[in-house]
């Protein structure tokens, strides 16, 4: 939770799976839970969530991803995320999915990049829901498949 404004309560934390189950029951997706079969039914979550605030690029549905830290390093974020993106494109039939996080957390942009999100600097923004001047505020954004070029 280094890159979030602070921990959870066990009562936050259980209205945020109640919105996620919300979430699946509206519209189909949701930010699923993670098991590594054969050795951890739950490690975290990773999945496809609507953009809950508004911004030039929304609406919009992002994949976002949050993991058990004991959990790092191994690829699970990037090959569950794949199949997020898939099942956004190919099941949902989204258009576009995009991601955005503050620059300082690097592991988290690194995901974006191997699931070969394209940057896009034009669409940077100040996280709407974080104080003005709050380091985390600065968001850098990532889209997938890549934006058309204009006519
Ligand atoms: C962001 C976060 C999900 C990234 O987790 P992660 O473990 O780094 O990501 P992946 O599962 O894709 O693993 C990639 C790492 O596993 C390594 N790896 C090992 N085996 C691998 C394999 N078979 N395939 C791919 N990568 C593999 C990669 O080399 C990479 O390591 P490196 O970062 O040292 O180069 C995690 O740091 C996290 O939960 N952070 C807290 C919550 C958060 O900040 N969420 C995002 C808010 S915007």
């Amino acid at each position: 939770m280094a890159h979030m404004q602070k921990t959870m309560s066990r009562e936050e934390s259980d209205a945020f799976a109640a919105r996620i189950e919300k979430e699946f029951d509206d519209c189909g997706f949701g930010l699923w839970a993670v098991e590594v079969p054969n050795h951890s039914p739950f490690i975290g979550f990773v999945g496809l969530h609507r953009v809950p605030f508004d911004a030039p690029f929304t609406p919009a549905v992002e994949v976002g991803w949050r993991i058990a830290r004991e959990h790092w390093g191994y690829g699970y974020v990037t090959e569950a995320a794949r199949c997020a993106v898939r099942y956004g494109l190919e099941v949902v039939g989204l258009d576009e999915i995009v991601s955005f996080t503050n620059p300082a957390n690097v592991r988290s942009w690194k995901v974006m990049e191997r699931l070969g999100m394209i940057r896009d600097p034009a669409s940077d923004f100040e996280h709407p829901n974080v104080p003005t001047g709050h380091w985390l505020r600065p968001h850098i954004f990532y889209r997938f498949p890549p934006a058309a070029p204009s006519p």
